[in-house]
């Protein structure tokens, strides 16, 4: 398979659909998967006819199992830290200005399960498996499960979860608050795709502040967060979506956001 392949994207009207497309290694990321991610994330950041991206996994048997473990073999530690301060999926995903939703489909381990903490929204199907292995492999997580995780689940569940390295299904992970929905495998991409197709149709800027003020609430003190959220509500305030959803309610008729 060439390089070009490991990243597929497929256009929905205002959603993209971005499939990690390496079935055969369970989606594990390479450093060639990672690079295709970024390239693929930065060119739907600039893209204004999107308003939505969805991640997913090829095939039906993993999401991502995690970093591609081949490329840990050999590899000197000063190679390894060259690698981790190179632009970062985890840190591109978080800051992506637009929502970011993980379709979980399979094995969801290690950096997959990083990947998918660092979108907004994350939908699992019945079969998908949620774990950090890292410590099975004599390591520890280096995209961000150490911090990241507890946020969702809390301090004594996240300790457990990476100090054991235990696999656990969707059931659990929703009862953790690690995924937000579980949904039937035959389900989870009519679902997902509804989902961000609900979301698309709301304005754009609003969505973006949004994001911007949400993520703002795990990065700063509450005064803080809260003094931001008003700046960002007036920005949101003075675009012609706002304009535009206030006039289409007051006229009784559906909104046609713009993005302006
Ligand atoms: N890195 C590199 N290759 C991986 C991989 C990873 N993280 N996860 C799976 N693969 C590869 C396997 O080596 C195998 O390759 P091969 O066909 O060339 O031998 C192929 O994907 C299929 O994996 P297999 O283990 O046969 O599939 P499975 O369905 O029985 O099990 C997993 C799936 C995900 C449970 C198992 O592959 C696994 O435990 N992977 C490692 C998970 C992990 O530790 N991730 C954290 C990394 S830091």
């Amino acid at each position: 398979m060439s390089e070009a392949d490991h990243v597929v994207i497929e256009r929905h009207g205002a959603v993209a659909l971005v499939t990690i497309n390496r079935p055969d290694k369970r989606n594990a990321l390479d450093d060639a998967t990672r690079r295709q991610l970024l390239d693929a994330l930065d060119a739907l950041r600039r893209d204004r006819e999107i308003r939505v991206v969805v991640l997913t996994g090829a095939g039906d048997k993993a999401f991502i199992a995690g970093a591609d473990i081949r490329e840990f073999q050999g590899r000197t530690p000063v190679e390894q830290l060259r690698v981790m301060r190179l632009p970062s999926v985890y840190e591109a995903a978080d800051e992506f200005p637009k929502p970011l939703i993980a379709m979980i489909n399979g094995y969801c381990l290690g950096g997959g399960n990083e990947l998918a903490m660092a979108c907004d929204i994350r939908i699992a199907s019945e079969t998908a498996k949620f774990g950090q292995p890292e410590i099975n492999l004599g390591i520890m997580p280096g995209g961000g499960a150490t911090q990241r995780l507890p946020r969702l689940v809390g301090l004594g569940t996240a300790f457990k979860l990476i100090y054991t390295g235990q696999i656990i299904d969707a059931a659990e992970a929703r009862a953790i608050g690690l995924v937000d929905a579980v949904v039937p495998a035959a389900e989870l991409r009519p679902r997902t795709m509804l989902l961000a197709e609900t979301i698309a149709a709301k304005s754009p800027v609003a969505l973006q502040m949004i994001k911007e003020a949400i993520r703002a609430s795990v990065r700063s003190p509450l005064d803080d967060g809260l003094r931001h959220e008003q700046s960002l509500f007036s920005v949101v305030f003075s675009s012609q979506d706002k304009a535009e959803g206030v006039a289409a309610f007051l006229e009784k008729r559906q909104p046609h956001f713009t993005g302006e």
